[in-house]
């Protein structure tokens, strides 16, 4: 077969030669696939990259004494009208259509373990909507407080970055569901690359007997991922100026935020973080830090203990930042790093479950992970920021992410659920209402924020009610079909 030879030859080379194990039990058509899948990875330049991660996770060992604390602007430390200020700034912005919205959704979700993409599942909420639908129509409650209080009725970009693991099914739901409300011309789907997966001896994983195992290239893929694919230019075309981009996994989202947009805005950052104070040092939660004058997020699997563990003078984590995934930039930012920055950024080693061919030649899914997969974080660009904001929030308000299952009982969907409920109590009770029996759920098509809810005033509700705006009673919202 054409280039079979050439690719043994080079594999055998790079020591790779394991991957054309199974090559003589294949079927022509299948070996022309394998060969093809191999020709399209750039071999040494994927071993380099391995050669480099394993290099850069070596060095945030070092840098860990060079580590410190970065300062925090709390929110909840603010006085009301300037509070006030920023969330007009925010809303003048998405009013004036400069706000695009970037929901990081290419993850395997390994932990969690589903077969379909982390937005698409029913979270349990007694509403049915699952987290791409809450993060749409968040958007389209703050598109109608802009127009409020504007006239004008401003367009939100929700772009969604997929990978190869998630952009049909994303895709497929996102049309059946009528893109939850949103027109569909503002709603962008983009795909992040991949890289072959590893051993823990730097063996390039075969998933089946004829294909390699390819995993997205981390979130930080975004950068590579918004140059290739074009979206960088359309925003710019659009008029886009800011982007809100967070993890799709956070139930609590307040996605495109107008207080942290306007806040951001008028003190001329380029780049900014949602932080909640971190109080447990073992808890799966990357700091922001200052490394010689640089912004950067070291993962909680990169901390050694005992800099996790230090406190300062009041008691209190030194290293407290927690970064939660909900990052402010200018698109000129984004523009900067995909352009200059992209191929400086770290690389990462994820130690990870990834499926194989077994001892029997069978597909085979560990329980426990025995691969790498090389990846880029999102906050990786810190580092090229010339103004920076770390922006201290609530975490009951804006934190509750899903990452585990149920079993797991932290940062899974019952705690989400819970954490959702418990802060549409609050808006309840602080509103003049009473809930009785724990649960309710507020629609973001009737309060973005807490917003709003006069009519709760005096009422008592019960057990898993669920209050809809008046468009949702109508029944004129889309509907899964
Ligand atoms: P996580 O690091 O929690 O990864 O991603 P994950 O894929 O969701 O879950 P595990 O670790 O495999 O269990 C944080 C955010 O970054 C996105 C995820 O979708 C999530 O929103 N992400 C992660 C990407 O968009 N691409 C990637 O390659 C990795």
């Amino acid at each position: 077969m054409d280039g079979f030879l050439e690719m043994q030859n080079l594999l055998s080379e790079y020591q790779q030669s394991h991957l054309l194990k199974y090559s003589g039990e294949l079927t022509e058509s299948e070996r022309k696939e394998l060969l093809e899948q191999l020709q399209s990875i750039d071999i040494k330049e994927v071993l380099k990259l391995y050669e480099k991660a394993q290099t850069s996770a070596g060095e945030n060992k070092i840098c860990d004494s060079k580590m410190r604390p970065v300062k925090v602007e709390i929110e909840k430390d603010l006085n009301e009208s300037l509070l006030n200020e920023y969330f007009s700034v925010g809303l003048d912005a998405i009013a004036q259509s400069q706000v695009a919205v970037i929901v990081l959704s290419g993850g395997q979700a390994t932990r969690l373990g589903l077969p379909y993409p982390k937005g698409m599942c029913p979270v349990g909420l007694p509403s049915g909507k699952t987290l791409f639908q809450i993060q749409a129509e968040r958007i389209r409650k703050l598109i109608k407080l802009a127009k409020q209080k504007t006239g004008q009725e401003g367009r939100v970009i929700w772009c969604l970055m997929t990978s190869e693991a998630t952009d049909l099914l994303t895709d497929k739901f996102l049309k059946q569901n009528k893109y939850f409300g949103l027109p569909k011309e503002n709603v962008k789907l983009f795909k992040q690359h991949q890289l072959p997966c590893f051993d823990f001896d730097g063996k390039i994983i075969l998933e089946e007997k004829d294909s390699v195992a390819l995993a997205p290239d981390g979130n930080g893929g975004l950068y590579k991922a918004l140059k290739t694919s074009g979206l960088l230019k359309q925003l710019k075309e659009s008029g886009i100026k800011y982007v809100h981009v967070h993890g799709v996994d956070n139930i609590l989202v307040r996605v495109a935020d107008p207080i942290f947009i306007g806040k951001c805005i008028k003190d001329g950052i380029d780049c900014g973080a949602k932080v909640v104070l971190k109080t447990d040092p073992k808890e799966p939660l990357g700091v922001i830090c200052q490394i010689e004058d640089k912004y950067q997020v070291i993962e909680y699997s990169e901390i050694p203990p005992e800099t996790a563990e230090s406190k300062d003078e009041d008691g209190q984590l030194k290293f407290s930042a927690g970064n939660i995934c909900s990052h402010f930039f200018t698109l000129d930012f984004l523009e900067r790093v995909s352009n200059d920055h992209e191929d400086s950024l770290g690389l990462h080693i994820a130690k990870k479950i990834v499926t194989h061919v077994g001892p029997d030649g069978d597909k085979f899914r560990p329980t426990s992970p025995n691969g790498i997969k090389i990846e880029k974080f999102v906050f990786d660009a810190f580092v090229y920021s010339r103004r920076f904001l770390a922006w201290r929030v609530e975490r009951g308000t804006e934190f509750s992410p899903v990452k585990n299952s149920d079993v797991s009982k932290t940062d899974c969907f019952p705690t989400a659920r819970r954490a959702l409920m418990a802060l549409h109590k609050k808006w309840i009770e602080s509103n003049g209402g009473e809930v009785k029996g724990g649960a309710v759920e507020i629609s973001p098509l009737l309060s973005y924020g807490g917003e709003g809810l006069e009519e709760v005033k005096g009422k008592t509700y019960g057990d898993r009610d669920v209050l809809l705006a008046d468009e949702e009673r109508a029944d004129d919202s889309p509907t899964e079909t």
